[in-house]
């Protein structure tokens, strides 16, 4: 089928090759119209400088490149997520599919990713995400990944369109689970970065994924997501891929910052999308919002934009009050 990518970052690339992989007519749009020329000379994007891009894939700097395709993938970071949206929704066919793969929240709304996709084209989108690096995907490292949506028929196509035998695809019916999963984890993996650059070593790292898994899930089904999607790929699974890998750049960052860097020179130095950074305000401003107690999160406000020390930041986590592990939790 013909497919649109829309958004040639590391992510969109690594999508597109997928697709092309597949049989499928991809075409990638590019915000970086000037690098086309290089990237048709050189079959290589710089934003994914370790994989070869198909002969099969167009470049294009022009939106109208989604007219007449089946599904279109929206592949941007947050920040602009709204404006390429309003560009491409004109072109964008009325029985087309429409996925979403960015990680993150509007600033100011809160909204998910999906929903700002939703607004924009009149569409009902899927979301696809879970633990997998740009890097990884695109040289055929085996991943799973979610398609999430609350109309199986449209989660099972976006599973057919991907799937392959190095890129699992799982289906899942909590669209609102898999996107605040994803968006809320590169806060928590930015802390785990901070924690390296403290020098702190695996337990702390261990204790912290687990208390911001806790947290973020808490959040999550106040805003209408299942807790079980919190314990699967979108969750758990990219929680520990995030965590753990240097291709993370809200844990590159995070060490950075825990080295002592500025948060906006340690973004600055990562060179590339820092969601983390973003969804920290958001995921603050709706916990308080939603009286959820998110003190890893909150800590991670406050040092990334109130300024303050985060040796001061982890002396205050690691003083809270004692406590039961589960707010439920009953003796027998
Ligand atoms: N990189 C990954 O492995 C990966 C995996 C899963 C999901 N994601 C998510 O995919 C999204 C995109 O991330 P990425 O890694 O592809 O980004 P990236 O940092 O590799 O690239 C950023 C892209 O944004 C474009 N851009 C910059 N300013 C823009 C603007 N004003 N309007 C439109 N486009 C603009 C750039 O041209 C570039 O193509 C993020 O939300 C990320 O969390 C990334």
């Amino acid at each position: 089928m013909k497919a649109a990518v829309i958004g040639s970052g590391a992510w969109g690339t690594a999508l597109a090759i997928r697709l092309c992989q597949n049989g499928h007519h991809v075409t990638m749009w590019t915000y970086e119209k000037d690098l086309i020329p290089e990237m048709e000379r050189t079959r290589h994007n710089p934003r994914l400088p370790s994989a070869a891009l198909p002969e099969g894939i167009q470049i294009s700097g022009d939106y109208a490149c989604a007219r007449g395709c089946k599904l279109v993938v929206i592949a941007s970071p947050s920040f602009p997520l709204r404006s390429v949206c309003r560009g491409v929704a004109p072109y964008i066919d009325s029985d087309a599919v429409v996925v979403s793969v960015t990680k993150g929240l509007e600033q100011g709304t809160h909204l998910r990713m999906s929903q700002v996709v939703a607004q924009e084209t009149g569409k009902d989108v899927v979301v696809l995400t879970g633990p997998s690096h740009a890097e990884e995907v695109s040289v055929g490292i085996p991943t799973g990944c979610l398609s999430a949506s609350e109309n199986q028929d449209l989660a099972e196509f976006v599973q057919d369109a991907f799937m392959a035998d190095n890129f699992r695809i799982y289906t899942s019916p909590d669209p609102i689970g898999a996107e605040l999963a994803a968006a809320l984890k590169n806060v928590i993996a930015l802390c785990a970065g901070i924690t390296d650059g403290l020098g702190f070593g695996d337990n702390t790292k261990a204790m912290l994924m687990t208390r911001g898994l806790t947290e973020t899930a808490r959040l999550g089904v106040a805003l209408g997501a299942q807790k079980e999607t919190f314990a699967g790929l979108a969750g758990v699974g990219d929680l520990i891929v995030t965590c753990t890998s240097m291709h993370s750049r809200n844990r590159r960052a995070g060490i950075l910052i825990g080295q002592g860097k500025d948060p906006q020179e340690a973004m600055k130095e990562v060179g590339a999308v820092v969601e983390g950074y973003y969804a920290a305000r958001s995921a603050y401003e709706l916990g308080k919002a939603q009286g959820i107690d998110m003190p890893i999160t909150e800590a991670a406000y406050k040092v990334l934009y109130e300024g303050a020390n985060v040796q001061d930041a982890v002396k205050g986590l690691l003083s809270r009050q004692r406590k039961a592990e589960h707010e439920d939790a009953g003796w027998l």
